[in-house]
């Protein structure tokens, strides 16, 4: 599972959650990537308490996304963690199934073991996401039947960063794919990284269907900023780690 994340108030919340979670599931490789020129002692430390082997990497957003608030988050750090299983597996040495999970979601334990069943690429809802209260596949027979989108159906794959994983196979046999570009190679347009990946290793009637019909496992939960309004005049402990 590869987690992008960055310095915020709520991060150290938000990857004590995911770090709950993953936890409790077997044989899970947690690649966290922070959005940093260095690994943070938070991260670091938070990594260490957490139970599960993990990877740590680092890796600063360039100016090129960072100046355009308009542009697709986590990129470069998705790159940095592809490049590192990549690295670590051959094309014969590849069991296993690559989840994109941000750091601020929430996760259903049941998620990963539908995760584990992926063939090429498995599919499911996210909730709250894409200005719907359920977004992604309608599935029937396990098999997409149709999309329920609050926006962009002209996407090929109107699909959250959460609501897929990829075959680690798959990946290994298209080693040019990375997310942030097209199939022509062009930057991904905001809202399209998940469809220029998946475009570029499966077609749309190969998906799988995964999970229950009647609930999501997902919710892209994106913690607000806390309301603080008499910090600054009444600061809080500086040495406590928050
Ligand atoms: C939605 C999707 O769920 C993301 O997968 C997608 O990357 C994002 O849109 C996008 O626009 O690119 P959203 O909740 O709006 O997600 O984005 P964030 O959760 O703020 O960011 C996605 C991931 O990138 C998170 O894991 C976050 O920690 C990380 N991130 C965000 C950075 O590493 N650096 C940043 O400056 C911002
Ligand atoms: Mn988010």
């Amino acid at each position: 599972m590869l987690s992008p994340t960055y310095k915020r108030l709520t991060q150290k919340s938000d990857l004590t959650s995911v770090c709950m979670t993953v936890m409790h599931v077997p044989n899970l490789v947690w690649v966290v990537i922070e959005d940093a020129g260095e690994k943070t002692k938070l991260v670091t430390n938070l990594l260490k308490r957490c139970r599960v082997t993990s990877v740590h990497l680092n890796i600063p957003t360039s100016d090129f996304y960072r100046k355009d608030p308009s542009k697709p988050r986590g990129v470069e750090q998705r790159n940095a963690g592809l490049s590192w299983i990549r690295d670590h597996h051959t094309k014969d040495d590849c069991n296993g199934v690559v989840y994109f999970g941000d750091d601020d979601n929430s996760y259903d334990l049941r998620i990963f073991d539908e995760i584990r069943k992926t063939q090429k690429v498995s599919v499911w809802p996210v909730a709250f996401c894409g200005g719907v209260k359920v977004e992604g596949p309608e599935c029937e027979n396990g098999v997409v039947a149709r999309w329920h989108n609050g926006w962009g159906a002209t996407r090929k794959f109107p699909i959250d960063m959460a609501g897929f994983a990829v075959h680690l196979c798959l990946l290994m046999a298209h080693p040019g794919v990375v997310t942030g570009k097209d199939s022509n190679g062009k930057p991904s347009k905001s809202g399209y990284l998940e469809s220029n990946l998946l475009e570029q290793v499966i077609d749309r009637n190969s998906l799988e269907c995964r999970g229950p019909s009647d609930e999501v496992m997902v919710w892209h939960v994106k913690t607000t900023t806390p309301y603080i309004p008499h910090e600054q005049k009444n600061p809080s402990n500086p040495n406590i780690e928050v």
